[in-house]
């Protein structure tokens, strides 16, 4: 994996891990250019799922983001110190964790 300029990288956690990724990454792409493809389990089978469109579109990209539920990662800037965490259950509409 190539090495990010300090200047250039957020750090951010998914799942308690330590991750970096670039500024400007939205929350799916730093997931996914961490070699993260999973990020939530479907409420029905409890198979994991993660980013698929990068669009908005899916909803496969639905994660936590500091204990906050039902975030699409791919329309999430990653910010620096950011909390991502897997998606587990169903949606909830008031964006409760699970
Ligand atoms: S990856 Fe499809 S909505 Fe985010």
């Amino acid at each position: 994996m190539h090495e990010l300029k300090a200047a250039e990288a957020l750090g951010f956690t998914f799942d308690g891990r330590a991750l970096t990724a670039r500024t400007g990454d939205t929350v799916a792409a730093a997931l996914l250019a961490n070699g993260v493809q999973a990020c939530r389990q479907t409420p029905v089978s409890g198979a994991a799922r993660g980013p698929y469109c990068m669009m908005g579109v899916c909803f496969e990209c639905l994660v936590v983001i500091d204990g906050v539920g039902n975030r699409q990662g791919c329309l999430v800037p990653l910010r620096d110190g950011m909390r991502i965490e897997t998606q587990t259950g169903r949606r909830h509409p008031d964006g409760a964790k699970s």
